[in-house]
This record gives C-alpha cells, structure tokens and sequence, in this order.
C-alpha cells in the first residue's frame, strides 16, 4: 500500500472495495436538520449505501436532531418508509437495512437553546460509551444556511470543538454564504470556533465519479495535457442543464438564483478540475491549492463586461405537445410573483494565466429546460485546411471536440473526421465513445457517499477550502451586483421546456461557436421523418444537426433568399407565409422544411417566421449532402414528401446541382 490516503485513490477513480478501502473510523455523527429533505432523500440513502458497502464502521452510532419532536422510534419507522423511495441500490437489504436503522437515534432541541446541546453531548457521551467510538463526533449541517453560523458557535461554547479526546469535524452544507461578504463573515464565524482542517464544506459535485474522473481523465493519460492549452484549445462549455422548475423550493430559490445555486459552486468547482495546473500530488492541499490559484486567475468583471458576458432569464408558462400546462418561474409557490430571480444563467469567462490567456469559457445553467443534461465540451482549434485545397472538403473542416457527459449519460465522447467510404475524399463526422455503463458497473450513489467517508477519514481533497469559497464568491459577486442595478425587463424570457432565451445563444454564436446539444437517437425519433431509420443514419445525423434558437417574430428564413440549410422544428410554432404575408401553414415540433431549395439550389418560395419562441436543428448544406449520399432513403423521402406537400415532381439527378 502506497502512502497516498485512500480517499485519494478513490478520487482518481479507484472504486472502494473492501479490499482497497477499509471501514472509516469509529464514530457518533450528528445531522442538524434530521426532520428535513435532504436527510431523507440523500445523506440517510448515502450511509445506507457506505453500510452496504461495507464502508460505515460497525462502531457507528447516528444522531438526527432538529426543533421537531420526534421519539426515536416514529424517527426510525419514517426513515424507513422514505429509503424505500430513496434508495438508489437496484435491490434493497433488509438485512443490513436493520443493523443500519437500529443505529439511528433522535433528539429534538432548538439551535438556539444551550439546554438542547447539553442534551446532545449527554446522549453523545451514552452512546460513545456504548459502541467505543474514541470520543470521534462528525457534526453535518442539512440545515438552512441561516443557521449554520449559529450552530458553529453554539457547538463550540457547549464543548464540542475539543479534539483531546477524538476527532471533531463538521460537514457545512452548500449555499455557503449569499454573497462575497456573507461567505467572509460565515468564514469568519466559523473560523473563530473552529480550526479550518475541521470544517469540511461540502459540494456535492465534486461526489460524482465523472467529475471526479475529470482528474484521472486528464493526469492519467499522458496525450492530452500536452494540447491542453491556448494554443490547442479554441473553447470550453460546461453545461448544467435541468428539466425541473424550483418544485417546492421557492422560498429558497427565490433568494438565491441559479447563480448562487449552481454556478458559483457546483459549476466554478468543475471549471477549476477542468482548467487547473496539474497538482504536485493527489494529497488534498496540493490539488486545492491549484484549485484555488485557477479561480483566482478568472477574470472579474467590471459591469460593462457583465453587460457584454452574461445572459440571465426565467422560465415562462408554457404548453407541452400533450397540451397541459407547464407554471411559469413566478407561478411557482412561494415565488414572487414579481420575481426578477433568475432560474438560466449563460456567462462567458476568461482565465487570465499563461495556459488560458483568450480561451472563452463559457458556462450556463437553468431549470426547466427541454432536457436534462450536464456536459463539459473542450473544443479544438480546427486543422489547417490548406490539404484540402482541391477536395470539395475545403472550407468544411470542422472542429474535434471532446465531451464529458456528467451525468445522466456517464462518459468521454471524442468527435472528429474521419474518410467516408468511397474514391473521393471526402470527410464525416465520427465519434468515438467510453461509456461508464460498459466499462464499469453503473455507479449506485447519490455522490454523497464518498464525501461522508472521506470526512470520516480525515480526508478533505473533495471539500472547499476558505479560498476556495471566496475566490468563487469574488467570481460571482460583480454578475450579482451589476444584474441587482437593473432589473431585467424581458422576464419571463424562455418558456418552460425549451434550450433557454435567444440570448445566450447569441452568446456564442456572435464569435462563430454553437452550444453543445447532446442529440441522440431518441431524440431524432420524434421527428416523423426519422423514424424506423436506421441506427447509422440517426448517429451520422445526430454529429451534424446544430441547435438554434429563434424568439417569437423572428424570421428564419425569408422568401427569394437562397437556400443554405434545412430546419427540423424540435419545439414551438412557426408560420409559413408567402411574400405578401399570406399564412400557408402553421409547423408544429416535428416538423422540418428548408429542404427544397436547398436540394434543388433555387431560392426560398416561402418565409417562415416563429409564432412562440422555437427551438430548431440546423442540417447545412455540406452535411445535407453527405447524408443523402450515404442513405438515400432520405432523399427519397423527401421527394416524396415534396410531391404530397407541394405537388412537385423531382428529377433525383438534378439534385445538388450548385
Ligand atoms: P429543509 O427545510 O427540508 O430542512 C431543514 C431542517 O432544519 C429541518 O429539519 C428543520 O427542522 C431544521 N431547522 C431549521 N431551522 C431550525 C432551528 N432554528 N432549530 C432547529 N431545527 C431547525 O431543508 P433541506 O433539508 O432541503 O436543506 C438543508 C440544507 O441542505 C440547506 O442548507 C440546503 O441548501 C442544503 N441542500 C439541500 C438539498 C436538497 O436536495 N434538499 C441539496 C443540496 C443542498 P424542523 O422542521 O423540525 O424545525
Ligand atoms: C443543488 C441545487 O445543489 O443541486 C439544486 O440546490 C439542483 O437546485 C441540484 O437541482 C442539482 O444536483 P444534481 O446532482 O441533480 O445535478
């Protein structure tokens, strides 16, 4: 055995086995806040699964304390209920279930009562007696963060931060602070009680096995930290994209904005994993000490750059194609319904050292989004097109593009170009893919197993450091400031279920990049046209398809115009017109057009424009052509579609005729 701690190795993606990771230390863990969601729904799931695994010490007895009265045994019985929902194991063990619940005991006390920490140190003190847990005491936080300043204190004035006698350590759970002063001064009420290697401030982010294997990914293989660079790289997204509106969280989430709720941490702590220098070691300073000198290379914005940088929006009311209505942000309980609270956030970052100097990152989130998905895409500068000078490829190269698919897909994915079969040389787009399914056995956590077991260790490499917190908060905060001095005035401005606002598209696309959009096969099926097709034909077509967004009025493409690409409507509505502004037809998710000017080489004979705001796929030319080669069928289908629609009979050798 190395002396590397194990969490360590578990970081560079060893899985804990019995025979790699042994049993955390013995000990009593306190959860403030046990009567609420996150105990149920996440951390009691998370012990239960370290217990399956052979991973929670047998010596460990377990605290839910909360202002609610609740006997132990009704505590017990209702964990037992909620893990039947929570569980994320494929089969449930009752037999390790009921070592687990008989561990579980409960108190009630209020935060702000000393009389309810000294019944806490006496039952401590019981059951510390009772299973020999050498005076060790894991105190996590699942309480508002209001009150996290409170308990610190409270902890310390009743006794609990001594460490003569065992470990005492204390999990804070996230937001940590609302802005950079509160972060500073809930450091600081912190720190005054307790020393930082005892503070372990949690991310659950940094819990997923795929951000984690961002590190193994790029300091395990030695080819591509050498392209790892400005001179290699021309861009980076990440993209933490959820389907769910705020639910029952709008009291919360009214407060906070998906800044403050996702960018700021789960986000920036992915950035510094992706853009960081490589660490001396795996120990936990080394890595978090590049960590922090990478966020503190972001540049921080004055507010004119925030104005030309960012993007923010909310979630309207929206219809879904079966017709029921979907609330909009400020319908949602507890929400304003004034609310200028961003639930989208699209930023663009730079990071101002040596390695990123000019490399836009650009970084967005938001809840109730067509599709759930959280995705890195690290794009490449293009090849020299100069070989390709006599080929029809000139002017065509595209860019090769590496994809960390988070989560729900769990993968790498490479895209680049490879020959397509035949005399000419011609080029398609490919991909090569490691998928976790395959290579492993799905991992079975909700990401906060590992974090628990390394505090109990000792081992703090997945946890925020002091600077961590406030170079992220310094990040943020001018974004924060500069959006609070001028209230948006276009909200709501995406409806719920779509890509987000037009906006942050633009972001993008104004120097020439297109967001990532994970299109897969079950995607393309829901197009009329694809369906029944072929798996090679839907994963060709998936590589080459672009999103695009048009607001509501917007014209995507007008009459006489010529014809450069073809449409497939992946929601919202758009009218046809002809010249005059007559409506000819109205298209709905499904739909495609664009195609017959485009195949014929002639001019646009209609205009379409969106009626709601519209999500597309854009197929260009070049690419149109490639697929038509490759699978026939589709031309095939158009022509014959073209016949039904617009009574056109079409020559198949007059097609791509320019
Ligand atoms: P809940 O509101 O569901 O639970 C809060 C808990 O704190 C309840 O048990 C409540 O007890 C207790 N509590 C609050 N104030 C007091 C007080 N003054 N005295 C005694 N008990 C008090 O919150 P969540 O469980 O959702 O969240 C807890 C923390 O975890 C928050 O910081 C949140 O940001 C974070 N978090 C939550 C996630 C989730 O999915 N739920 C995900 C990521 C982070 P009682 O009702 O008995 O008073
Ligand atoms: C939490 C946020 O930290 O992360 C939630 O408060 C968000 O708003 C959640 O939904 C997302 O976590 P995950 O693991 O589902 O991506």
């Amino acid at each position: 055995m190395t002396d590397i701690p194990i969490s360590s190795q578990l970081t560079v993606g060893v899985r804990p086995s019995k025979t790699t990771a042994a049993p955390a230390p013995p000990c009593v863990l306190v959860i403030f806040g046990a009567s609420g969601d996150l105990t149920k729904r996440l951390l009691v799931p998370a012990l239960y699964n370290l217990a399956c695994d052979g991973l929670l010490p047998k010596q460990c007895a377990i605290i839910g304390t909360s202002s609610s009265d609740i006997p132990t045994p009704v505590f017990r019985e209702r964990m037992s209920t909620d893990i039947k929902k929570f569980s994320t194991r494929k089969e449930f063990d009752q037999s390790v279930w009921e070592g687990f619940v008989s561990r579980l005991h409960y108190t009630a006390g209020k935060f702000d009562d000393p009389a309810a920490y000294q019944r806490l140190g006496e039952l401590i003190k019981k059951l510390d007696a009772e299973i020999g847990a050498d005076g060790n005491v894991l105190f996590y936080m699942a309480v508002p963060p209001s009150v996290f300043g409170l308990i610190s204190t409270n902890l310390d004035k009743a006794g609990f931060t001594d460490q003569s006698h065992g470990w005492k350590r204390m999990i804070v759970e996230k937001p940590f602070g609302h802005d950079l002063s509160s972060a500073l001064q809930l450091n600081k009420e912190i720190l005054d009680h307790w020393a930082e290697d005892q503070v372990f401030r949690i991310d659950h982010y940094l819990g997923k096995e795929t951000v984690q294997n961002i590190l193994a990914f790029r300091f395990s293989n030695g080819m591509f930290e050498p392209l790892w660079n400005k001179q290699h790289i021309d861009h980076i997204q990440f993209t933490v994209a959820e389907t769910v509106g705020v639910e029952s969280r709008g009291k919360y989430y009214d407060t906070a904005g998906v800044l403050r709720d996702m960018i700021q941490n789960h986000m920036f702590q992915m950035l510094a994993y992706l853009c960081m220098e490589p660490p001396s070691s795996f120990k936990p300073d080394s890595i978090r000490n590049e960590k922090a000198k990478v966020l503190d290379a972001v540049r921080v914005m004055t507010p004119e750059q925030v104005a030309e940088n960012t993007v923010r929006g909310q979630y309207g009311p929206a219809k879904k194609a079966d017709g029921t209505q979907v609330a909009g942000y400020r319908q949602e309980p507890d929400v304003d319904p004034n609310s200028s609270t961003e639930t989208f956030a699209a930023l663009r970052l730079y990071i101002d050292n040596w390695r990123w100097e000019g490399v836009p990152i650009f970084v967005r989130s938001g809840k109730s989004l067509w599709k759930r998905g959280t995705e890195i895409l690290v794009q490449f500068k293009k090849a020299p097109e100069v070989i390709f000078r006599d080929t029809p490829e000139v002017g065509h190269l595209e860019h090769n593009q590496l994809i960390f698919h988070i989560q729900p897909d769990q993968g790498i994915e490479l895209r680049f170009q490879a020959k397509s079969p035949g005399p000419l040389m011609a080029l398609q787009k490919v991909n090569m893919r490691f998928d976790y399914r395959e290579a492993f056995e799905a991992s079975r956590g909700t990401g906060y197993e590992l974090l628990i077991y390394n505090c109990m260790i000792g081992d703090a490499t997945l946890f925020s450091r002091t600077d961590l917190v406030e170079a992220a908060w310094r990040i943020a905060q001018p974004i924060l400031d500069t959006w609070a001095a001028s209230s948006p005035k276009d909200f709501p401005n995406y409806e719920a279920g779509t890509w987000g606002p037009k906006a942050a598209f633009e972001l993008l696309t104004s120097g020439g990049r297109k967001w990532l959009e994970v299109i897969n096969r079950a995607v393309l099926e829901q197009v009329p046209l694809f369906q029944g097709s072929s798996p090679v034909f839907l994963h060709s077509l998936a590589l080459m398809l672009k999103p695009v967004v048009f607001a509501p009025g917007d014209f995507v493409v007008t009459k006489g115009a010529p014809g450069r690409e073809m449409y497939f409507v992946a929601r919202g509505e758009l009218e046809v017109t002809d010249g005059a502004g007559k409506l000819l037809n109205t298209l709905t998710a499904g739909s495609f057009f664009g195609e017959m000017s485009l195949l014929l080489a002639e001019a646009r004979t209609a205009s379409v424009r969106a009626k709601s705001q519209a999500d597309l796929y854009v197929l260009d030319r070049t690419d149109f052509a490639k697929v038509a080669k490759d699978h026939p069928s589709l031309t095939r289908s158009i022509i014959e579609i073209s016949k039904s629609r617009y009574g056109l009979t079409i020559d198949p050798d007059k097609l791509f005729t320019e």
